[in-house]
């Protein structure tokens, strides 16, 4: 049997007892709120975790990438919606040959991606379920509600081959906050703005089955609004810094860590982690409220300033208490999606027990 404190580094580490009390307290919520639980399997790549977050009541599983829809349909999930605009032929090719073994939807916020999507259904006597986006303060892809957003509905909803599934939105926003006390509200008006868009539309004419919101800070506020029927987070099976810094949840819900090894103490005032770059990722999110590169379980005083592609850099206050050479500690990552996709495998630990090991089969699919 292997003990967590034998693992070679760096390398991620899933409690698998929270993780699994992150799962139930999100299904709950969502059960509570009345919406379907949707979550952006994104986070984790594992087709496993998937089929783990349907058992507790998930009505289906949002994906970003058509690869990693397709790594998903191949082991047997067959509600999936890529959120995500299909453009270009190869795509549009294996997104009507996934959608002859799985239920899909995708989304779109533009005419022309309608129409092409449209043309590429007719010609093969098929019809393909889309959702169109809507921006609500993120400023990625999506219309923001309005008149044109309605249009566009009304537009891509009367192209042959095409099935009008409703509205999506994604308030990565959430994390942009300067105040944890913000998120609240964003999550209301997420909730609020898609309701309303929704009932213009259905004054308008048109049915609207989903209206599907959610990252992880804002899934419940949002999820309680009437009228949204759906919501998709992601973050929420592992947590990260990014979520913990919002206290949504707090520091005890972090089911995933990068166990790392102290190679080096060249300054007093500076030790060297063997995870850089290539295990924690760049990623500053929540930059406003997050200071470094993550946080290092049990070092309070300790901090990563900077990291190269194999090395943290971390910060040693004078009488701050800190690991030796050779000695492992666990680090919360910012951003433990981007953290996911660097690693093959990720380990599931029951207590100091390794239970499980998981290849990250959609890692990389990024096409
Ligand atoms: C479209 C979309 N939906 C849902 C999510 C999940 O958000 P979170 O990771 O905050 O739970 C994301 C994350 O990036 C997303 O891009």
């Amino acid at each position: 049997m292997t003990r967590k404190g034998e693992l070679d580094t760096p390398v991620p580490v899933v409690d698998l007892a929270v993780m699994e009390a992150n799962l139930r307290r999100m299904a709950e919520v969502c059960r509570r709120n009345g919406v379907k639980l949707r979550p952006h399997t994104k986070t984790h790549k594992i087709p496993a975790l998937a089929r783990r977050q349907v058992e507790l009541g998930a009505a289906g599983i949002t994906v970003a990438k058509l690869g990693e829809a397709e790594v998903m349909a191949d082991a047997g999930l067959d509600d999936i919606l890529i959120a995500y605009p299909m453009v270009g032929p190869q795509k549009l090719e294996r997104l009507f040959r996934l959608a002859r073994r799985a239920r899909i939807a995708c989304t779109l916020d533009s005419v022309e991606v309608a129409q092409e999507l449209s043309a590429a259904a007719c010609r093969r006597g098929a019809a393909i379920r889309f959702l169109v986006e809507v921006d609500i303060g993120l400023g990625r892809c999506g219309l923001p509600p309005g008149d044109e957003l309605m249009q566009l509905c009304a537009r891509a909803a009367s192209l042959p081959g095409l099935e009008f599934g409703g509205l999506l939105t994604h308030a990565g926003h959430s994390r942009r906050v300067r105040a944890p006390s913000e998120v609240e509200e964003i999550g209301r008006r997420e909730g609020e703005l898609m309701a309303g868009a929704a009932r213009s539309l259905r004054v308008a004419g048109l049915e609207v089955a989903e209206v599907s919101v959610g990252s992880t800070p804002t899934a419940a506020t949002a999820g309680a609004v009437p009228g949204v029927t759906e919501v998709r987070p992601g973050t929420y099976i592992f947590n990260d810094a990014s979520t913990a810094a919002l206290g949504l949840p707090g520091l005890t819900d972090v089911a995933l860590t990068v166990l790392s090894t102290v190679v080096g103490h060249p300054a007093p005032d500076r030790l060297i982690l063997d995870a850089g770059s290539k295990a924690l990722s760049s990623d500053r999110l929540s930059a406003n409220l997050l200071q470094g590169h993550g946080w290092i379980k049990g070092y309070p005083g300790l901090s990563i300033p900077s990291l190269s592609e194999e090395h943290a850099i971390v910060a040693v206050p004078p009488g701050a208490s800190a690991p030796r050479i050779g000695e492992k500690v666990e680090i919360i990552p910012n951003h433990v999606c981007s953290v996911v996709n660097l690693f093959d495998e990720l380990i599931g630990v029951e207590g100091d027990r390794v239970e499980v090991v998981w290849p990250v089969a959609a890692r990389g699919k990024v096409r």
